[in-house]
């Protein structure tokens, strides 16, 4: 039988995401989901939205909620774009922008999903790695690519690129630059202005982190209007469903929910840095809600020593820059308490 797929998609592995376990009883630090549950209101909206106004197409210019985030954020509705996740928007970004053989480059090691998009369409990625300490790679720009990404805070290190740094960026670059703000709230940073006075910026959000929305699968850019407009024509027409609109307008309208849930956040990622640091633990400067911690012993095992104790990780080993590595998400205080008492224990 003849091969029946395109070659590049024969070719490539598929991301794999981060474990979702089956059954209950775990702490979940692995998928930097938030520890804290969505404010009430959200939860009153979607239940009084369960009605028959599901069998109506949801609107698919998401004009509301376009609306209300440019109410928020001091932009115009024209300069912003909604997806179904801001995966969705990663995905739309590359369709519009790279063709077979563009080259997209990214500081490397970052988000992993960028690569699979990349390969879907059979562009092609310029990993350029990261220096030891995650400042900005000074070649990055040099790569003449049609796409830079930056993950800013970076994943799996949760380190954040200073504003005059990522601008100085945009303005280098050949094509566009797309700052992807997932873990902005939980940082001291935000580049959203960028799109004032460079045509190429692109910033893209999401409500999964620290919305406390991840199941509900909403995302958000700001671009140029023109920008807007072309990426308009690749998105999906329904590509946001009923419910989840609801969800996210509901969200903003309590927006310091969100705030305060951040601020706990970052105060447990105080707590835990130094505490896993007096542990013997290299940790980097996290601006995010994880924190990416080298140990001086056996990582795998400290990961399988958790995973027994029903406490979930994420590890990783791809050296240099990840070997020995786990990244916590951070979770409540007396989640956070569980992870340090059973790293004890295997320390021990
Ligand atoms: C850097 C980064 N960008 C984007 C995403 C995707 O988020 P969403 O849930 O909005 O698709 C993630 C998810 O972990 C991420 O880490």
């Amino acid at each position: 039988m003849p091969e029946l797929f395109r070659p590049t998609i024969a070719r490539m592995r598929g991301y794999i995401p981060g474990e979702q376990p089956q059954d209950s009883g775990y702490i979940k630090l692995n998928t930097n989901e938030n520890p804290y549950p969505p404010p009430p209101l959200v939860l009153e909206r979607l239940r009084a939205a369960c009605d028959s106004d599901l069998r109506l197409y949801p609107d698919p210019d998401a004009h509301a909620l376009r609306r209300k985030l440019a109410g928020v954020f001091a932009v115009e509705p024209a300069q912003i774009i909604a997806g179904n996740g801001s995966d969705e928007l990663l995905n739309i970004i590359i369709r519009s922008f790279a063709g077979e053989g563009d080259k997209i480059a990214y500081p490397s090691p970052t988000y992993g999903y960028y690569k699979p998009l990349i390969d879907i369409q059979g562009a092609e990625a310029v990993p350029v790695e990261f220096p030891a300490d995650y400042s900005l790679p000074v070649d990055l720009a040099a790569a003449g690519a049609r796409i830079t990404f930056l993950a800013n805070p970076n994943g799996p290190s949760g380190t954040l690129i200073p504003y005059d740094e990522v601008a100085a960026l945009c303005a280098a670059v050949t094509g566009v630059l797309v700052v992807d703000e997932a873990y902005v709230d939980f940082s001291t940073g935000g580049c959203i202005r960028l799109i004032d006075d460079h045509p190429n910026a692109i910033v893209v959000r999401t409500m999964s982190k620290s919305f406390s929305l991840a199941g509900m699968r909403i995302g958000f850019a700001f671009a140029p209007a023109a920008l807007v407009m072309g990426m308009w024509k690749v998105k999906d027409h329904y590509n946001i469903n009923r419910l989840s609109l609801i969800a996210a307008e509901a969200a903003l309208e309590e927006i310091d929910a969100m705030r305060t849930n951040a601020a706990r956040v970052q105060k447990t990622r105080r707590r835990l840095s130094g505490q896993l640091r007096e542990m013997g633990f290299y940790v980097w400067d996290s601006q995010a809600n994880f924190v990416l911690a080298r140990s001086n012993g056996d990582a795998a095992a400290l990961y399988e020593g958790l995973k027994e104790r029903k406490i979930l990780v994420r590890y990783f080993s791809e050296p240099p820059r990840l070997a020995d590595c786990l990244r916590i998400s951070i979770g409540t205080d007396a989640e956070t308490d569980a992870l340090l008492t059973a790293l004890t224990e295997l320390l021990a």
